[in-house]
């Protein structure tokens, strides 16, 4: 396909208002396609697209003029390269998938993934792998980058010890996977009903968190010294800063606490995220010799890089990592996949299918 024989407009589904995604998405049967590519850019012809919680909680948070309303939903998506433009890397053809981030690419171009085509920066996209389905490939980038580079932020070695919390997250599920194949002793929280799934994944000790009361108290009281923990990776985005604020108990010495960064609106409101609220600005912002809290916070700000793109599709393609499916539903039900991702309970990614042919 050339862009000539590229329509002009499509079906997509667009954010036009602030509110949860039934209240701010509409599908657009006239959508524009920005058929010509520019420099550096190829134009794809989106098979599937992933859902990820940053896209329901900034319809769910930001305003229109933070937004930049409308635009397309999403960020995640696999497809076919319908015009390569200038490309050394890619042509006609060729089966991709990647993800339009950061959010400034997705407001200033007012595309997304949930859509029947998208031009994009081929600093973006890497071929499928031929052991990846279009429908797994369409939930890979952005959770399994941020397992990839909070592992980097962390320079989780061979012989360490890792405690996931929420193994059955996207995240925690790329992150456990990556830190098997670093050589890394693997313990993770899901819900009972996940064990089997994370031990799947490689996990070596499981906790189920909602049976051990408080974490961090369990942690602290239950781990001997020798297994205390080198990285302390939270996955869910609990907003109760507990688990950090008394992770030197649990932590090794130099270990290091990284999260996916503290979440309010994971929960929806409730009265204990005020005192949680304090807590949290309190253990963040004092300086350590009032608070008592030695380990340092960090947070994964996931970001594109080339490099990483192509170490994951590498593990990819040699079956190391493996992408993982939740749920898949059709194009014009994109809503009910809202539905399924706020639940929280997902294990894998959710998945619109755009081409109605796979
Ligand atoms: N900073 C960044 O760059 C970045 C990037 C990506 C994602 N994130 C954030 O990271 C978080 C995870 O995203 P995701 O896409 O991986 O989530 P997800 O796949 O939608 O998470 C769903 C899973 O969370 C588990 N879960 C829920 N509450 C839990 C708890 N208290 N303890 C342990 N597991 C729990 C559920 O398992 P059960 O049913 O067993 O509870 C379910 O399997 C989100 O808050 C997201 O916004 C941040």
């Amino acid at each position: 396909m050339t862009s000539s024989e590229v329509p002009d407009t499509q079906k997509a589904w667009v954010s036009v208002r602030r509110g949860p995604p039934r209240r701010s998405l509409e599908l657009k049967e006239d959508w524009p396609v920005l058929k010509t590519p520019q420099a550096n850019e190829v134009l794809v012809k989106i098979k599937a697209a992933g859902l990820n919680p940053v896209g329901h909680k900034f319809m769910k948070l930001l305003p229109n003029w933070i937004a930049k309303r409308p635009h397309v939903a999403e960020f995640d998506f696999s497809g076919t390269v319908a015009d390569a433009h200038e490309s050394k890397d890619f042509s006609v053809g060729d089966e991709v998938y990647g993800w339009i981030w950061p959010l400034g690419l997705q407001q200033s171009t007012k595309q997304g993934a949930i859509s029947e085509y998208i031009r994009i920066p081929e600093s973006h996209l890497v071929k499928r792998p031929s052991n990846i389905t279009p429908i797994e490939a369409a939930g890979i980038s952005l959770a399994g980058l941020t397992a990839l580079q909070a592992l980097d932020a962390v320079n989780l070695e061979e012989g360490q010890t890792i405690f996931i919390n929420g193994g059955s997250t996207a995240v925690g599920s790329f992150a456990i996977q990556l830190a098997k194949l670093r050589g890394a002793k693997v313990v993770v929280t899901a819900s009972g009903k996940n064990e089997e799934y994370v031990r799947k994944l490689g996990a070596d000790e499981f906790i189920d968190y909602t049976k051990v009361g408080p974490l961090h108290t369990f942690l602290g009281h239950t781990q001997p010294p020798a297994t205390k923990y080198n990285v302390v990776f939270e996955t869910v985005g609990l907003f109760d800063p507990s688990l950090y604020s008394h992770s030197s108990k649990y932590l090794a010495p130099n270990g290091l606490y990284i999260s996916t960064g503290p979440q309010p609106w994971n929960q929806g409101f409730h009265l204990n995220l005020i005192p949680q609220g304090l807590r949290l600005i309190g253990a963040l912002g004092l300086p350590s010799f009032l608070t008592g809290i030695k380990s340092k916070f960090l947070m994964v700000g996931v970001h594109n890089s080339v490099e990483d793109n192509k170490r994951l599709q590498t593990y990819l393609s040699e079956g190391k990592v493996k992408p993982l499916v939740d749920s898949v539903f059709k194009f014009d039900d994109a809503l009910s996949a809202y539905d399924r991702i706020m639940t929280s309970r997902a294990t894998g990614k959710v998945i619109v299918q755009v081409d109605p042919s796979l």
